[in-house]
Protein backbone atom coordinates (compact mmCIF):
# COMPACT_ATOMS: atom_id res chain seq x y z
CA UNK A 1 0.00 0.00 0.00
CA UNK A 2 0.98 3.40 -0.71
CA UNK A 3 -0.12 7.35 0.12
CA UNK A 4 -0.45 9.64 -2.16
CA UNK A 5 -0.21 13.47 -1.12
CA UNK A 6 -1.10 16.38 -2.82
CA UNK A 7 1.09 19.41 -2.89
CA UNK A 8 -1.26 22.24 -4.46
CA UNK A 9 -0.27 25.59 -3.48
CA UNK A 10 -3.04 25.64 -1.00
CA UNK A 11 -2.42 23.14 1.52
CA UNK A 12 1.65 24.41 1.37
CA UNK A 13 0.42 27.85 2.34
CA UNK A 14 -1.58 26.46 5.70
CA UNK A 15 1.17 24.22 6.24
CA UNK A 16 3.66 27.43 6.24
CA UNK A 17 0.53 29.67 8.30
CA UNK A 18 1.04 26.86 11.19
CA UNK A 19 4.64 27.58 10.91
CA UNK A 20 4.17 30.65 11.30
CA UNK A 21 1.35 30.80 13.85
CA UNK A 22 3.45 28.31 16.04
CA UNK A 23 6.45 30.59 15.85
CA UNK A 24 4.73 33.82 16.78
CA UNK A 25 2.91 32.16 20.12
CA UNK A 26 5.89 31.05 21.03
CA UNK A 27 8.53 33.47 19.69
CA UNK A 28 6.22 37.01 21.40
CA UNK A 29 6.01 35.10 25.12
CA UNK A 30 9.90 34.73 24.64
CA UNK A 31 10.22 38.23 23.44
CA UNK A 32 8.20 40.13 26.13
CA UNK A 33 9.95 37.86 29.04
CA UNK A 34 13.41 38.05 27.40
CA UNK A 35 12.09 42.68 27.21
CA UNK A 36 11.08 42.34 31.10
CA UNK A 37 14.38 40.90 32.08
CA UNK A 38 17.03 42.66 29.97
CA UNK A 39 14.58 45.76 28.72
CA UNK A 40 13.61 46.82 25.68
CA UNK A 41 16.28 48.98 23.78
CA UNK A 42 13.63 50.66 21.32
CA UNK A 43 11.30 51.65 24.15
CA UNK A 44 13.66 54.69 24.24
CA UNK A 45 13.19 55.92 21.32
CA UNK A 46 9.29 55.53 21.52
CA UNK A 47 8.75 57.11 24.79
CA UNK A 48 10.51 59.85 24.71
CA UNK A 49 11.94 60.48 21.04
CA UNK A 50 10.02 62.38 18.29
CA UNK A 51 11.72 65.10 18.07
CA UNK A 52 11.92 65.99 21.58
CA UNK A 53 15.71 66.28 23.79
CA UNK A 54 17.80 64.90 26.23
CA UNK A 55 19.87 67.34 28.42
CA UNK A 56 22.55 66.30 29.45
CA UNK A 57 23.96 67.82 32.30
CA UNK A 58 28.11 67.01 32.95
CA UNK A 59 28.55 66.26 28.98
CA UNK A 60 32.10 66.98 28.92
CA UNK A 61 33.43 63.67 29.85
CA UNK A 62 33.03 59.88 30.21
CA UNK A 63 29.69 58.81 31.21
CA UNK A 64 27.59 62.33 30.45
CA UNK A 65 29.32 61.84 27.31
CA UNK A 66 28.63 58.13 27.19
CA UNK A 67 25.22 58.89 27.54
CA UNK A 68 24.97 62.03 24.71
CA UNK A 69 25.99 59.46 22.36
CA UNK A 70 24.42 56.25 23.34
CA UNK A 71 21.20 58.40 23.05
CA UNK A 72 21.96 60.16 19.98
CA UNK A 73 22.36 56.78 18.66
CA UNK A 74 18.28 55.87 19.40
CA UNK A 75 17.33 59.23 17.55
CA UNK A 76 17.08 61.30 20.54
CA UNK A 77 18.33 64.74 20.11
CA UNK A 78 20.79 66.27 22.64
CA UNK A 79 21.23 69.68 24.69
CA UNK A 80 24.83 69.48 26.18
CA UNK A 81 25.58 71.35 29.15
CA UNK A 82 29.23 71.39 31.02
CA UNK A 83 31.44 73.43 32.68
CA UNK A 84 34.02 74.13 30.62
CA UNK A 85 33.41 74.29 26.63
CA UNK A 86 36.40 71.80 26.50
CA UNK A 87 34.73 68.67 24.89
CA UNK A 88 31.44 69.87 24.17
CA UNK A 89 31.30 70.86 20.67
CA UNK A 90 33.78 67.70 19.39
CA UNK A 91 30.89 65.90 21.16
CA UNK A 92 28.00 67.94 19.74
CA UNK A 93 29.44 67.85 16.50
CA UNK A 94 30.28 63.82 16.12
CA UNK A 95 26.99 62.93 16.96
CA UNK A 96 25.39 65.16 15.09
CA UNK A 97 27.44 63.65 11.81
CA UNK A 98 27.24 59.92 12.76
CA UNK A 99 23.58 60.16 13.92
CA UNK A 100 21.54 63.24 12.21
CA UNK A 101 20.32 64.62 15.63
CA UNK A 102 20.62 67.58 16.08
CA UNK A 103 22.80 68.94 19.33
CA UNK A 104 23.09 72.10 21.08
CA UNK A 105 25.83 73.07 23.78
CA UNK A 106 25.65 75.26 26.70
CA UNK A 107 27.90 76.52 29.38
CA UNK A 108 27.09 76.51 32.97
CA UNK A 109 28.83 76.19 36.29
CA UNK A 110 26.46 74.39 38.58
CA UNK A 111 28.52 75.17 42.02
CA UNK A 112 28.49 79.31 41.44
CA UNK A 113 24.81 79.51 40.02
CA UNK A 114 22.32 81.69 41.20
CA UNK A 115 18.87 81.46 40.94
CA UNK A 116 18.81 83.68 38.13
CA UNK A 117 21.48 81.80 36.42
CA UNK A 118 19.01 78.82 36.67
CA UNK A 119 16.42 80.59 35.72
CA UNK A 120 18.59 81.70 32.61
CA UNK A 121 19.29 77.76 31.79
CA UNK A 122 15.66 76.86 32.02
CA UNK A 123 14.82 80.27 29.96
CA UNK A 124 17.45 79.11 27.08
CA UNK A 125 15.51 75.33 26.83
CA UNK A 126 12.39 76.33 26.71
CA UNK A 127 13.15 76.94 22.85
CA UNK A 128 12.83 72.88 22.48
CA UNK A 129 10.58 70.32 24.06
CA UNK A 130 13.15 68.06 26.83
CA UNK A 131 11.51 65.13 27.63
CA UNK A 132 14.85 63.51 29.46
CA UNK A 133 16.64 65.16 32.33
CA UNK A 134 20.21 63.39 32.71
CA UNK A 135 22.34 64.65 35.50
CA UNK A 136 25.88 63.01 35.80
CA UNK A 137 28.07 66.10 36.80
CA UNK A 138 30.39 64.96 39.53
CA UNK A 139 32.87 66.40 42.42
CA UNK A 140 34.63 63.79 44.25
CA UNK A 141 37.66 64.66 46.03
CA UNK A 142 39.70 61.56 47.35
CA UNK A 143 41.09 63.23 50.88
CA UNK A 144 41.02 62.88 54.23
CA UNK A 145 38.29 65.10 55.58
CA UNK A 146 40.16 67.33 57.37
CA UNK A 147 42.07 68.17 54.61
CA UNK A 148 39.92 69.45 52.49
CA UNK A 149 39.64 72.83 51.52
CA UNK A 150 36.56 75.32 52.22
CA UNK A 151 35.84 75.69 48.21
CA UNK A 152 36.24 71.62 47.92
CA UNK A 153 33.60 71.28 50.07
CA UNK A 154 31.45 73.62 48.75
CA UNK A 155 31.93 72.25 45.52
CA UNK A 156 30.73 69.03 46.51
CA UNK A 157 27.87 70.11 48.49
CA UNK A 158 26.38 72.42 45.09
CA UNK A 159 27.28 70.62 42.08
CA UNK A 160 25.65 67.55 43.33
CA UNK A 161 23.21 68.27 45.65
CA UNK A 162 21.80 71.59 45.86
CA UNK A 163 22.35 71.70 42.06
CA UNK A 164 20.26 69.03 41.88
CA UNK A 165 17.17 70.47 43.43
CA UNK A 166 17.12 73.25 41.59
CA UNK A 167 17.12 71.72 38.31
CA UNK A 168 14.34 69.87 39.56
CA UNK A 169 12.23 72.45 40.96
CA UNK A 170 12.51 73.91 37.51
CA UNK A 171 12.54 71.10 35.06
CA UNK A 172 9.59 69.00 36.94
CA UNK A 173 6.84 71.00 35.66
CA UNK A 174 7.50 70.96 32.12
CA UNK A 175 8.42 66.85 32.48
CA UNK A 176 5.07 66.38 34.40
CA UNK A 177 2.96 68.08 32.09
CA UNK A 178 3.96 66.32 28.55
CA UNK A 179 1.56 64.37 26.99
CA UNK A 180 3.79 61.56 26.62
CA UNK A 181 6.28 60.08 29.76
CA UNK A 182 9.20 61.64 30.55
CA UNK A 183 12.80 60.78 32.11
CA UNK A 184 15.05 61.98 34.95
CA UNK A 185 18.36 59.90 35.60
CA UNK A 186 20.49 61.00 38.43
CA UNK A 187 24.16 59.24 38.48
CA UNK A 188 24.94 57.91 41.78
CA UNK A 189 27.25 55.37 43.04
CA UNK A 190 27.66 51.84 44.27
CA UNK A 191 29.08 54.08 47.37
CA UNK A 192 25.67 55.30 47.83
CA UNK A 193 24.25 51.88 49.19
CA UNK A 194 26.28 51.94 52.93
CA UNK A 195 28.44 54.33 54.24
CA UNK A 196 32.11 54.90 53.33
CA UNK A 197 35.23 56.04 54.87
CA UNK A 198 37.39 58.37 53.45
CA UNK A 199 35.27 59.32 50.73
CA UNK A 200 32.59 60.10 53.09
CA UNK A 201 31.38 63.44 52.12
CA UNK A 202 30.89 61.98 48.70
CA UNK A 203 29.34 59.01 49.61
CA UNK A 204 26.94 61.12 51.34
CA UNK A 205 26.28 62.98 48.20
CA UNK A 206 25.83 59.85 46.51
CA UNK A 207 22.92 58.49 49.24
CA UNK A 208 21.53 62.31 49.11
CA UNK A 209 21.23 61.25 44.89
CA UNK A 210 19.75 57.98 45.46
CA UNK A 211 16.98 59.00 48.23
CA UNK A 212 15.84 61.97 46.28
CA UNK A 213 15.40 59.83 42.84
CA UNK A 214 13.46 56.43 44.86
CA UNK A 215 10.99 59.44 46.51
CA UNK A 216 10.25 61.46 43.37
CA UNK A 217 10.00 57.99 41.53
CA UNK A 218 6.72 57.55 43.23
CA UNK A 219 5.45 61.20 43.61
CA UNK A 220 5.65 61.48 39.95
CA UNK A 221 5.18 57.47 38.91
CA UNK A 222 2.36 58.97 36.55
CA UNK A 223 4.42 60.74 34.36
CA UNK A 224 7.94 60.57 34.73
CA UNK A 225 10.45 57.65 34.93
CA UNK A 226 13.18 58.41 37.14
CA UNK A 227 16.26 56.01 38.11
CA UNK A 228 19.27 56.22 40.28
CA UNK A 229 22.20 54.84 37.89
CA UNK A 230 24.40 53.87 40.91
CA UNK A 231 27.74 52.34 39.15
CA UNK A 232 31.16 51.46 40.30
CA UNK A 233 33.84 52.25 38.82
CA UNK A 234 33.78 52.15 34.61
CA UNK A 235 36.18 52.46 32.27
CA UNK A 236 35.71 53.09 28.38
CA UNK A 237 35.85 49.55 26.33
CA UNK A 238 38.77 51.16 24.43
CA UNK A 239 41.42 51.43 27.84
CA UNK A 240 44.47 49.79 28.22
CA UNK A 241 43.89 46.11 29.72
CA UNK A 242 45.91 46.55 32.84
CA UNK A 243 42.94 49.46 33.68
CA UNK A 244 40.63 46.75 33.93
CA UNK A 245 40.17 44.69 37.48
CA UNK A 246 38.17 42.62 39.17
CA UNK A 247 35.81 45.94 40.22
CA UNK A 248 35.32 48.14 36.77
CA UNK A 249 33.30 47.64 34.12
CA UNK A 250 32.55 48.74 30.64
CA UNK A 251 31.09 52.34 30.71
CA UNK A 252 29.39 51.39 26.98
CA UNK A 253 27.82 47.95 28.28
CA UNK A 254 27.22 49.77 31.69
CA UNK A 255 24.92 52.79 30.30
CA UNK A 256 23.09 50.60 27.62
CA UNK A 257 22.00 48.65 30.60
CA UNK A 258 20.94 51.59 32.50
CA UNK A 259 18.91 52.93 29.38
CA UNK A 260 17.09 49.55 29.19
CA UNK A 261 16.31 49.58 32.89
CA UNK A 262 14.65 53.01 33.26
CA UNK A 263 11.11 52.77 33.09
CA UNK A 264 11.33 49.36 34.20
CA UNK A 265 13.22 49.64 37.58
CA UNK A 266 13.90 52.62 39.89
CA UNK A 267 17.44 52.12 40.57
CA UNK A 268 19.96 50.74 37.50
CA UNK A 269 23.90 49.38 38.92
CA UNK A 270 24.29 48.58 34.77
CA UNK A 271 26.86 46.24 34.19
CA UNK A 272 26.38 42.52 35.97
CA UNK A 273 29.20 43.05 37.66
CA UNK A 274 27.87 46.10 40.17
CA UNK A 275 24.60 44.32 40.40
CA UNK A 276 26.54 41.64 42.06
CA UNK A 277 28.59 43.95 44.21
CA UNK A 278 25.28 46.00 45.51
CA UNK A 279 24.06 42.81 46.08
CA UNK A 280 26.78 42.14 48.68
CA UNK A 281 26.77 45.81 49.78
CA UNK A 282 22.72 45.29 50.48
CA UNK A 283 23.15 42.19 52.53
CA UNK A 284 26.55 42.93 54.59
CA UNK A 285 26.74 43.76 57.92
CA UNK A 286 27.74 48.01 58.34
CA UNK A 287 31.31 47.19 59.82
CA UNK A 288 31.90 44.44 57.42
CA UNK A 289 31.49 47.10 54.40
CA UNK A 290 32.93 50.20 56.00
CA UNK A 291 36.21 47.61 56.46
CA UNK A 292 35.79 46.95 52.87
CA UNK A 293 35.33 50.66 51.54
CA UNK A 294 38.45 51.64 53.70
CA UNK A 295 40.77 48.84 52.41
CA UNK A 296 39.83 49.71 48.84
CA UNK A 297 40.02 53.48 49.14
CA UNK A 298 43.46 52.93 50.81
CA UNK A 299 44.74 51.16 48.13
CA UNK A 300 43.34 53.41 45.39
CA UNK A 301 44.47 56.86 46.97
CA UNK A 302 48.17 55.25 47.62
CA UNK A 303 48.09 54.15 43.94
CA UNK A 304 47.39 57.75 43.38
CA UNK A 305 50.21 59.08 45.22
CA UNK A 306 52.61 56.63 43.51
CA UNK A 307 51.31 57.57 39.99
CA UNK A 308 51.93 61.17 41.26
CA UNK A 309 55.28 60.72 42.49
CA UNK A 310 56.53 58.78 38.90
CA UNK A 311 55.23 61.91 37.08
CA UNK A 312 57.00 64.16 39.48
CA UNK A 313 60.26 62.19 39.44
CA UNK A 314 59.81 62.31 35.80
CA UNK A 315 59.44 65.57 34.68
CA UNK A 316 62.75 66.67 36.93
N1 LIG B 1 33.29 57.26 36.43
C1 LIG B 1 33.00 56.31 37.26
O1 LIG B 1 33.66 55.28 37.31
C2 LIG B 1 31.79 56.45 38.16
C3 LIG B 1 31.43 55.37 38.95
C4 LIG B 1 30.32 55.48 39.76
C5 LIG B 1 29.57 56.62 39.75
N2 LIG B 1 29.93 57.67 38.99
C6 LIG B 1 29.08 58.85 39.03
O2 LIG B 1 28.87 59.32 37.72
C7 LIG B 1 28.83 60.74 37.69
C8 LIG B 1 29.75 61.26 36.61
O3 LIG B 1 31.02 60.67 36.74
P1 LIG B 1 32.15 60.85 35.65
O4 LIG B 1 33.18 59.84 35.92
O5 LIG B 1 31.54 60.90 34.30
O6 LIG B 1 32.72 62.26 36.08
P2 LIG B 1 33.74 63.18 35.29
O7 LIG B 1 34.43 62.45 34.21
O8 LIG B 1 34.54 63.86 36.34
O9 LIG B 1 32.74 64.20 34.60
C9 LIG B 1 32.01 65.04 35.42
C10 LIG B 1 31.24 66.00 34.57
O10 LIG B 1 30.67 66.92 35.48
C11 LIG B 1 30.92 68.22 35.01
N3 LIG B 1 31.02 69.13 36.13
C12 LIG B 1 31.81 69.06 37.21
N4 LIG B 1 31.60 70.14 38.00
C13 LIG B 1 30.65 70.89 37.37
C14 LIG B 1 30.03 72.11 37.65
N5 LIG B 1 30.33 72.82 38.73
N6 LIG B 1 29.12 72.60 36.78
C15 LIG B 1 28.79 71.93 35.66
N7 LIG B 1 29.35 70.75 35.32
C16 LIG B 1 30.28 70.24 36.17
C17 LIG B 1 32.25 68.13 34.29
O11 LIG B 1 32.36 69.21 33.39
P3 LIG B 1 33.82 69.84 33.06
O12 LIG B 1 34.61 68.77 32.40
O13 LIG B 1 33.50 70.98 32.19
O14 LIG B 1 34.40 70.24 34.40
C18 LIG B 1 32.10 66.79 33.59
O15 LIG B 1 31.40 66.92 32.38
C19 LIG B 1 29.12 61.17 39.10
O16 LIG B 1 27.92 61.49 39.74
C20 LIG B 1 29.73 59.98 39.75
O17 LIG B 1 29.46 59.94 41.10
C21 LIG B 1 31.02 57.61 38.20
Amino acid sequence: MFTCRIYSPITQKMKYGKFMLAGLAVGLPVKKAYNYIYGDEDLIYKNYGNGCYAMVIGANDSIGEGFCKALAEKGINIVLVGKSQHNLARIADEISEKYGVKAITWFFDLSKATDTDFKALKAKTDEVEVSMLINATRLGVLKPTHKLSHNEVEGMINTTTKSLMHLLRLYLPELDKRQGRSAVIHLSSLLSISPVPILSLYGATQAFVRYITMGLSEEYSSSIDFLSYEPGSLIPENAPQELSSWKTAPLEASIAQALKDLGRKRTSYGHFKHELLAGFLHIAPTKVSLRFFYYLLNQQAEQLKQARQAKQSKSV
